[in-house]
């Protein structure tokens, strides 16, 4: 079944909150905010920069491009999950494309994207959206066992890029409707 994707409404609190709650919590890092039941949800909306992916009525997916604060509030941050039983089909990619857009929509000059730098693949498919590494933070992700990783904040200057987005594919949902 196609997914589709739906600005986070009201609506959805209890359907995310159970879907926030079946995730891992190594997962539950990406999304950064307090996951504990519908009210926690209900207090960190905000509309029109979070969205689901849904399919056949279930919640499969979660991408916010939040902007940052104070003197970097024309930065926005992207939070992407999938849940692990629809990985590996594309809904990742579709997302972050989303995201992409909405922030253009958002006027937001820059995205950015905290990436666990031995995720080769997910490094890929960023980069694939026009995304380029700006800064390498050494030991800067400690996993449940202990195990330390590098942290890779990617970049993706919207504003400047948008001629680079079309060619990579996005010219359709970029038109005017
Ligand atoms: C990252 C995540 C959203 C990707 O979702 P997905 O639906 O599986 O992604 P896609 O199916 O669109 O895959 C896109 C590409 O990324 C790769 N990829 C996806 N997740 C990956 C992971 N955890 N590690 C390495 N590569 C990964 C896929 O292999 C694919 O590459 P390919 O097209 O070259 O084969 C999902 O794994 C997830 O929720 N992870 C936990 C949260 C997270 O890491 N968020 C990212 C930073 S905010």
């Amino acid at each position: 079944m196609t997914p589709i994707v739906v600005e986070l409404d009201a609506d959805h609190v209890d359907a995310l909150a159970r879907f926030l709650a079946e995730l891992p919590d190594g997962d539950l890092t990406f999304v950064k905010e307090d996951v504990g039941g519908p009210e926690a949800v209900r207090a960190w909306m905000r509309p029109g920069r979070q969205w689901l992916a849904v399919i056949d009525g279930e919640i499969v997916g979660f991408v916010a491009v939040l902007p940052l604060r104070g003197w970097s509030d024309h930065v926005g941050e992207i939070r992407l999950v999938v849940h692990p039983r629809h990985r590996g089909a594309g809904l990742g990619r579709t997302l972050a494309r989303h995201a992409l857009l909405r922030a253009l929509d958002q006027a937001l000059a820059q995205v950015v994207v905290e990436v666990v730098a031995d995720q080769e693949a997910l490094l890929g498919m960023f980069s694939g959206l026009g995304f380029t590494g700006e800064a390498l933070l050494t030991d800067h992700v400690r996993d449940r066992s202990g195990g330390l990783h590098d942290l890779v904040l990617l970049a993706h200057h919207v504003e400047a890029t948008s001629a680079a987005m079309r060619a990579i594919g996005l010219e359709e949902e970029l038109a005017p409707e």
